[in-house]
Order: C-alpha cells, then structure tokens, then sequence
C-alpha cells in the first residue's frame, strides 16, 4: 500500500449520538468493500472494545506512554478491521499529553506516524470535552465526520463543536466533511424542520440519515456490527449508503 491512510474523526459534543454506533459500522462496511481500516478509540468510555466484544489487554494510552509494541496494541478485531482501544486509561493520556514540553498538540499525530501506509482509512471514535486529547484529535484527523440527531440540542452540540475546531483550523487543516442525520424518524415534524436547516447550511456536506433502528442498538449489546447481527435491517442499509458516499470520495 503506497497512499496514506485517509483519518476521518467521528465527533461533537454533544453525546448519546451515534458517534460510536457510527465508527464501529462504517469501519465494519467498508472493511466488506475490501478496505483495510484501522479504528483508534479516544473514549474513556472504551465503548469501541466493548461493542466488538473484545476485553483488550492495551490500549493507546499503553502504546503512547508507556512505550508497549505496536503489535500488542493493535487488535485485529474482524477482517480488515484493527482497533486501538480506549477506556479509562485515555484520562491518564490526556494528563501526560498536557504535560508534554514539545507539541502537546502533535503526540498523537507523531505516535500513529508509522500506521499511516498500512491502511486505508483511520477512523477516531471520540468522547466529549475539549480537552488534550480532542485537540490531538483534531491535529491528526484530516476530515471530520459530525454525526447529529434531528433535536434542538444536538444541533447545539455540533455547532460548537466546529466553532472550536474552526479556532485552529488553519494551525491543524483538519476539514468538515460529513454531517450524518442519526436516529432519524422521519414521522416527527422536528425532523423535517432540523433536516431542512441542516441541508441549507451545509449542503454537499449532508450524508443521506441513518433510520432510527434499533437493530443497531441490540447489534452493539450481541457485540456485533450490523452487518453482522442485522445485513438486512434498515441500519445496515442506511450504513452501507453511507459507506458508498465515502468511498466515492476516495
Ligand atoms: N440509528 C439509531 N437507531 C437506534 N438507536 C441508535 C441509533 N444510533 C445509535 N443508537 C443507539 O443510541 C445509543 C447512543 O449511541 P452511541 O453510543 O453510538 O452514541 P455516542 O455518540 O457514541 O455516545 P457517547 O457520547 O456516550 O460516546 C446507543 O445505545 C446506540 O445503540
Ligand atoms: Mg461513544
């Protein structure tokens, strides 16, 4: 492989959004279109692991501070899909990463220098705040995928999400790419009023919603994708459209 891994990022601010639901099924769709993605967990919730039903041994806090091998850390977690976890461990990362003399805004980007030209895409599921790790987050990734359910509050979240990523944009060159409508019931009249603000304000930036579907939410509690648990709910198919929509801007 000689081109360098596209690094998408998976935030907002505000949670319970999808964020997660939405690294592990994207990473999961485009694996099956032969794509070999590495998903790096920046939660110290750890909610990617758990998902995939994987208990991992390290996790990036392991790789980057306490210096374990890359080969411990990277977790094969299906075919084409490797995982470095998050958890608990990631509030000690932040510490450290703030405690850096030499770019603190650059660890990350520095420690993952060597996966670069082993896959396809690197997706960063995240957690709130807007701490050190958010802000690594931020240097590394290269476009940004916002996920947002259609209510008043989580609009909120995303717009002052990208207001702070907006204040070092220039320094970092991360892009919006994607808005993602998640959860999405069509039948509730709010929908239709946030989707319609939405698609005015960011246009060819609007991916196509992924349906309300609770497929999605047993997949993650079976510890499996939707792909897996579900190929042909409406989530895997609203996942595998949104799959087509990345790869088309390859
Ligand atoms: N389209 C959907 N339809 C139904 N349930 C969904 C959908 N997307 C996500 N969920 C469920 O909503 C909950 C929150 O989703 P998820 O964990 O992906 O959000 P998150 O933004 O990662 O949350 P957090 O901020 O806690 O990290 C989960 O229980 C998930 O299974
Ligand atoms: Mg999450």
């Amino acid at each position: 492989m000689t081109n360098k891994a596209r690094i998408i990022a998976i935030g907002t601010e505000k949670g319970g959004v999808g964020k997660t639901t939405t690294t592990i099924n994207l990473a999961a769709g485009l694996a099956l279109q032969n794509r070999r993605v590495l998903i790096i967990d920046t939660d110290t919730q750890g909610h990617v692991a758990t998902s995939l039903g994987i208990t991992p041994e390290y996790g990036l806090y392991d790789y980057m501070v306490e210096q374990v091998p890359l080969a411990d850390v990277l977790i094969e977690a299906r075919e084409n899909v490797y995982l470095i976890a998050g958890g608990e461990s990631i509030a000690r990362l932040a510490i450290r990463m703030s405690l850096s003399q030499i770019a603190p805004e650059q660890q990350l980007t520095t420690a993952m220098s060597p996966l670069l030209n082993r896959f396809h895409y690197i997706l960063l599921d995240t957690g709130p705040g807007r701490n050190v790790v958010a802000i690594n987050v931020a240097f590394f990734a290269r476009e940004i995928l916002c996920p947002v359910t259609p209510e008043a509050l989580a609009v909120d979240g995303m717009k002052s999400y990208l207001k702070w990523i907006a204040t070092f944009q220039r320094q970092s060159g991360v892009e919006l790419k994607y808005i993602l409508p998640t959860d999405v019931d069509a039948r509730l009249k709010q929908t239709d009023e946030i989707a319609g603000q939405l698609r005015t304000a960011f246009q060819r930036k609007m991916c196509a919603p992924i349906r309300t579907n609770v497929r999605l939410s047993e997949a993650a509690a079976h510890h499996q994708t939707i792909f897996e648990y579900a190929p042909n709910s409406r989530g895997a198919e609203d996942y595998a459209k949104l799959v087509e929509r990345v790869i088309d801007d390859e």
